[in-house]
């Protein structure tokens, strides 16, 4: 039973990694490593330095509504929709509040 444990959490683990390309904050909810990865493309706290939309400034509920629309299909993106799809409805949210709280 126990192997059979450790193999299911380990399938889960690559699956969530696969899904994120962070595995860290794919097993661990934390907002701020949650949104490490969205600096990479929209800047240092969301200040796009080219051509990828900044994030700051925006309100909790415009980043979590556009994550959702992309994570469904209603938001034309390149490559939003991948990323969104990596996300519980629990983890947007949280992603959403610590950019609109910290991202100024
Ligand atoms: C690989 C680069 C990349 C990463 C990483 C990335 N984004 Fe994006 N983001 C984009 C691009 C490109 C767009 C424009 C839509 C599209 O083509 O997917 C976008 C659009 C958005 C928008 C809509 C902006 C607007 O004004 O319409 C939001 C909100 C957003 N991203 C949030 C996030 C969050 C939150 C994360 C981290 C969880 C993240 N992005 C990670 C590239 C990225």
């Amino acid at each position: 039973m126990k192997t059979a444990y450790v193999t299911a959490a380990c399938a889960g683990i690559a699956l969530s990694a696969l899904a994120l390309a962070t595995p860290a904050a794919a097993q661990n909810a934390n907002p701020q490593l949650l949104t490490v990865s969205c600096s990479g493309c929209h800047g240092p706290a969301g200040r796009s330095p080219g051509a990828m939309p900044s994030l700051y400034g925006r309100t909790s509920a415009s980043i979590a509504t556009a994550l959702r629309d992309f994570r469904d299909g209603k938001k034309p993106s390149t490559v939003m929709v991948r990323f969104a799809k990596g996300y519980t409805d629990a983890e947007i949210d949280a992603v959403a509040q610590e950019i609109s709280s910290n991202w100024k």
